[in-house]
């Protein structure tokens, strides 16, 4: 009975339900797995919880040249077999998969939350992601055109299962072969997923999981016979690996497709008929939720003058009031960053601002913050969106504020950051809903609520520009990058 449907009596696609924190069955639920959690031993080098480097989740070896090439020669062999079953049967063995996973959710939460650092909120959210993408992958799943071939999927660490799982499954309900690499942050859970995914009916040479850090990485975009590649991380990476394909061609010559999806510096503008309660709500879940670890995150908040000091009262009042602490902790609001590097990264940029002059306020770090690596949430008010050089992936929020006659500039100055993925607009009055909406540059546009947690299916999501190559992640156009000579979609 914990099971939903995952089809209502009409036959439409359900999201997965996850479990419910204020429910005391699933409280309970949660509770007993976390309960047995036991220490690891083994060999390697450890993966340790970023909330506490004492705790060491697991051990993981990088794969050797010849792992890599056996991950290859296995694909080819696995590969036509799989397309040839057909776009149903594959669904079906994606389909399974997902159930697996609703049944595993206590498990798998205890292994994101210390992998990940996430909140135990956050961590239920990322399983059911995990499960909509297989569902909605498996019925987007076609047979009118050949798959790609072999297709490496390199994941991140900060959706660690979700964007790990929505590439493989998007890749393989299209027909392909799969190499995958998790970031090498999240090599864990991203390996729970593949056992999963080969227990429901996925061969295992027809989905190959590959250890290591870039330069493993490096070596599967640049082996011999990928065929199209799927991204999600750095700007910079991106660049790298659309470089290394650059000088490949498909067996029959044309380019290797890439998909990338990579960062964004995310605005909000607020006007003066904004709903402040509701504003403050959204601001804090958009800045802070995942320790502003999400490239859908909001990194500058645009006041209008006349509510600016109000409202940043207010959201400065909202952010006391959030738990910074270690996410084994069911109240936790805001965990660790994923490492040491990111931590002084982004402490760097804090104090390179405070240098510069910009009021800064910060929460205090809990006396237990030094056993991981924690950041202090933090609030950076700016004097304009020029600003703001690269993206920071922290929980840091910077804020202008801005005169309603120069709302047109503002928008200019946003777009021209350079980056399209999201975006959020609060506001009563419908002709500013019209007027901001046609200029700003997006991918994801949410209004009057906050900016992050695209629903599969849903709102498919994804941007352009520095953010991205399209198509979005979760949308009808995703699958069609990944088999060659896509018919069009009617209204594609
Ligand atoms: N899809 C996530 C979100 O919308 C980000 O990757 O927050």
């Amino acid at each position: 009975p914990r099971l939903a449907a995952p089809r209502d009596i009409l036959g439409a696609r359900r999201n997965s339900a996850g479990l419910n924190l204020s429910n005391e069955h699933d409280l309970k639920t949660i509770k007993t797995a976390f309960a047995r959690i036991k220490p690891v031993n083994g060999n390697g080098l450890p993966v340790r919880n970023p909330a506490d480097h004492e705790d060491v989740v697991g051990y993981v070896t990088y794969a050797e040249k010849g792992e890599v090439e056996a991950a290859f020669a296995a694909a080819a062999k696995g590969g036509p077999a799989w397309a040839a079953l057909g776009a149903a049967k594959r669904g079906e063995i994606l389909r399974r998969a997902g159930d697996i996973m609703e049944e595993r959710l206590p498990d798998l939460l205890g292994l994101i939350i210390r992998e990940a650092g996430k909140s135990t909120h956050n961590a239920i959210a990322e399983v059911r992601e995990a499960i909509d993408f297989l569902r909605y992958y498996a019925d987007e799943a076609r047979d009118d055109a050949a798959p790609l071939g072999t297709v490496v999927c390199i994941s991140p660490w900060n959706f660690p299962l979700a964007i790990f799982t929505g590439q493989v499954s998007a890749a393989l309900a299209a027909g392909n072969a799969v190499v995958c690499k998790p970031a090498e942050e999240t090599p864990l859970i991203a390996t729970e997923g593949v056992r999963i995914l080969h227990e429901a009916g996925v061969p295992a040479d027809v989905l190959r999981l590959v250890i290591g850090d870039g330069p493993v990485g490096a070596a599967l975009v640049g082996h011999k016979d990928t065929h199209g590649v799927v991204f999600t991380g750095s700007v910079e990476v991106a660049q790298l690996i659309q470089k290394q394909l650059a000088d490949k061609l498909l067996p029959d010559g044309r380019p290797v497709p890439l998909i990338a999806e990579t960062g964004g510096q995310n605005a909000m503008i607020v006007d003066s008929s904004a709903l402040t309660e509701q504003v403050v709500a959204d601001v804090l879940t958009s800045a802070f939720d995942s320790a502003g670890q999400r490239c859908s995150a909001l990194r500058i908040l645009c006041l209008q003058e006349d509510v600016a000091d109000h409202t940043l009262t207010m959201v400065k009042g909202g952010l006391d009031e959030l738990a910074l602490a270690n996410p084994q902790f069911l109240a936790t609001d805001i965990g660790p960053v994923i490492t040491a590097e990111a931590r002084d990264r982004i402490n760097g940029h804090i104090e390179a601002m405070k240098a510069k002059g910009h009021k800064v306020t910060q929460l205090d770090l809990p006396a237990e913050a030094g056993k991981g690596t924690f950041v202090a949430p933090t609030i950076i008010e700016l004097n304009s969106v020029s600003e703001l050089a690269g993206e920071v992936f922290g929980p840091v929020l910077h804020v202008v504020r801005f005169k309603r006659s120069a709302m047109d500039k503002l928008i200019g100055e946003i777009n021209a950051l350079g980056y399209g993925l999201t975006f959020g607009l609060h506001t009563r009055i419908d002709e500013t809903i019209r007027e901001v909406t046609e200029r700003i540059e997006v991918g994801n546009v949410y209004i009057n609520r906050n900016i992050i947690g695209a629903v599969v299916g849903v709102q498919p999501f994804g941007g352009h520009g520095l953010s991205g190559t399209g198509p979005k992640a979760g949308g009808p156009l995703y699958m069609r990058r990944m088999v060659l000579d896509a018919p069009v979609l009617k209204g594609g």
